[in-house]
């Protein structure tokens, strides 16, 4: 039953083609959109949580995590430019394996979005804290962090949400300039710490390298489990893919823009991460039981009081520079990641309320949902509700849960995607492609696998929640959408 109704190309290209893009996007500018979108909390925040799960071993981490993310990425290509209209992974499934599927996926972008929204939140709010204590100004700490990390309620991060979902409320977009400005800072600030951490380096660092092995499946520690969790760092890239209708010669340039923005990232990420820890170390807090602690437990909480550790850093990479004795460059890079952070909230708020929009368009949620503001022009309903369940997670929840159930959700619709990308070759070889996938019968499967592998890596805590939100979001469906359907009703909206 969850494969039928499937939503014909040609209509879903019908609503695109009635508000054509002007073609204007090149290689480079592409670039820049990857990377501004990808750098955000996973580099500047989630290296302490990967360091905690592998040890030194986090390098091969962000190579693992690369690779299956540029193996996805091809496979995005090829959907967004084919099929260039709003609603991602959720659309491209609804025309390939049915609503109910596509329901699946919206719901699990949920989790993509608005949790990860929550995530960079509370990582911005690690750095302001951080900022506010060192110039003598810190919040009392039941304020700086949730429940589970050993205070009450995250106010920072809970106001940062806030204060984004009200700009978004009255119309606020992303701005190239600003895009751009925020790249430059965000890259002169990696770049600054790579340049002072890699000469203070020390061969000791790295041992033991893999203090907790690779990992085993629900684990959520290891090599593996660290990879799992850094594929937050690179989610982001699909910016380019949707960029397709406004591209020049997309065929050339989407692959570019991809690539060459994870290219640079990854190649950014390895020299930070071997940067961190070769030079302050990056060894795990280990139990009594010589197992390392999960990162963000009340006990890895418990265990971090007072330590200088990177892992349990919540601002690491001003963390490193502070222990190296460079207060003022910590500070700065805390100041940089202040400043760039809230935009990745934005754009994932902003994505999030355009996903729900296009779903409650196909009728599959309440249309009064959809309402747009009269003075605002932006749908305010569903950017309060929103922007008030992002605030709320954001208050409660440490940053490595939230990131590890954004992946789950991401790599759930990016294997979704992998295999829609091979039945379309198959079933509809002749619709036109500005942009193939390479060597499509080897990417695709191996990027299903990839995203299968790290999905299997997450703790069991994580997995479970992805699987009852899923549960949740089929009870949804049947009693709500399943009936209300314009595709079923035959009501589509002209
Ligand atoms: N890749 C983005 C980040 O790390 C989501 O913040």
């Amino acid at each position: 039953m969850l494969f039928k109704r499937i939503k014909p190309l040609d209509q879903i290209m019908a609503t695109a083609q009635k508000k054509a893009l002007t073609r204007q996007l090149g290689p480079i500018q592409l670039t820049m959109m990857g990377v501004g979108a990808i750098i955000g909390t996973g580099i500047f925040v989630l290296t302490a949580e990967a360091g905690q799960k592998a040890g030194p071993g986090m390098m091969i981490a962000f190579i693992i995590a690369a690779v299956v993310c540029g193996l996805a990425a091809l496979a995005y290509a090829e959907l967004a430019s084919m099929i260039p209209v709003a609603g991602s992974a959720y659309t491209y499934t609804y025309g390939v394996l049915g609503e109910g599927m596509a329901w699946v996926v919206g719901w699990a972008l949920v989790l993509e979005y608005a949790i990860a929204a929550g995530a960079v939140s509370v990582g911005w709010s690690g750095y302001m804290n951080g900022l506010l204590n060192h110039a003598g100004v810190g919040l009392p700490r039941f304020l700086q962090s949730g429940p589970m990390n050993g205070g009450a309620f995250n106010l920072l991060a809970f106001l940062v949400a806030l204060t984004i979902t009200v700009l978004l409320l009255v119309g606020t977009s992303k701005s190239a300039k600003v895009n751009a400005a925020l790249v430059a800072i965000k890259i002169i600030a990696l770049t600054a710490f790579i340049f002072v951490t890699i000469p203070a380096v020390k061969d000791t660092n790295f041992e033991p390298f893999l203090p907790n092995g690779w990992g085993s499946p629900m684990g959520g520690i290891g090599v593996l489990g660290a990879a799992a969790s850094i594929f937050f760092a690179y989610i982001g890239f699909d910016a380019v893919s949707t960029a397709a209708e406004e591209t020049k010669n997309p065929n050339r340039n989407i692959p570019i823009g991809l690539i060459g923005s994870l290219a640079i990232c990854t190649v950014y990420y390895l020299l930070v991460s071997y940067g961190a820890v070769g030079s302050i170390g990056s060894q795990p807090m280990m139990g009594p039981n010589g197992v390392a602690f999960q990162p963000g437990t009340p006990a890895m909480a418990a265990a971090c009081q007072g330590s200088q550790a990177l892992v349990c850093s919540k601002e690491a990479l001003a963390h490193v520079m502070r222990v190296l004795g460079f207060q003022s460059m910590g500070n700065w890079i805390g100041i940089a990641a202040a400043l760039a952070l809230p935009s990745v909230v934005l754009m994932m708020i902003y994505g999030q309320t355009r996903i729900f929009f296009t779903m409650s368009r196909d009728g599959l949620l309440p249309a009064r949902l959809s309402n747009i503001h009269p003075r605002f022009h932006t749908p305010h309903i569903l950017t309060m509700i929103t922007g008030a369940f992002v605030s709320l997670f954001a208050a409660l929840f440490p940053v490595g849960i939230l990131a590890d159930i954004t992946n789950s959700g991401t790599l759930f619709a990016f294997m979704m995607v992998s295999v829609g990308v091979m039945i379309l070759r198959v079933t509809q070889p002749e619709r036109p492609r500005p942009f193939r996938t390479p060597l499509v019968w080897i990417v695709c499967p191996l990027a299903v696998l990839g995203c299968l592998l790290l999905f299997l890596n997450l703790s069991a805590f994580t997995i479970t929640a992805f699987f009852v939100w899923a549960a949740i979001g089929l009870i949804v469906y049947f009693s709500y959408g399943y009936r209300k359907s314009h595709l079923a009703n035959g009501t589509e909206p002209g």
